[in-house]
């Protein structure tokens, strides 16, 4: 099954990603390989200046905070779409782990980022 999958996913023409979290970690890593594939990626962050490894390594890239409200996040999706046509990788990787029994783990702590 797992075979069959990955055979498919190859076998599809360049394909456009929105990747969101691109500064570090997986999101960088991930946005990577998809341009080292030759795929189309729309690397996302709060803060541009740190996407410029992606932007030099042909991303194309974007200020998003995934907090922000539901009509800015429509927006950044309607220009997307319209400036690509398509979107057929959404990578929702933004965010962090928070480790920690419920009891400690205030709203305010939760919150931080
Ligand atoms: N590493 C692990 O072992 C592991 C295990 C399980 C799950 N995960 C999950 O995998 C994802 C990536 O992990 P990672 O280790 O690669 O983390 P990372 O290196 O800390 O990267 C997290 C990314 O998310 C961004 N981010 C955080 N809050 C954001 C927000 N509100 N809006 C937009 N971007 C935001 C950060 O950008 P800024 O530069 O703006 O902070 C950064 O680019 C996370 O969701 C994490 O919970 C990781």
């Amino acid at each position: 099954m797992g075979h069959f999958h990955t055979e498919s996913i190859s076998a599809m023409s360049s394909r456009v990603w929105f990747i969101t979290g691109c500064s570090s970690g997986f999101g960088q890593e991930l946005a990577l390989e998809a341009l080292s594939r030759g795929d189309k990626v729309i690397a996302t962050a709060r803060n541009k200046d740190k996407l410029k490894i992606l932007q030099e390594a042909g991303a194309e890239t974007m200020e998003l905070d995934v907090k922000a409200t539901l009509y800015e996040l429509r927006d950044v999706a309607s220009r997307v779409i319209e400036s690509h046509g398509r979107l057929d990788v959404l990578v929702n990787n933004a965010g962090y782990g928070l480790q920690g029994t419920v009891e400690e783990i205030t709203y305010d702590v939760w919150s931080l980022k």
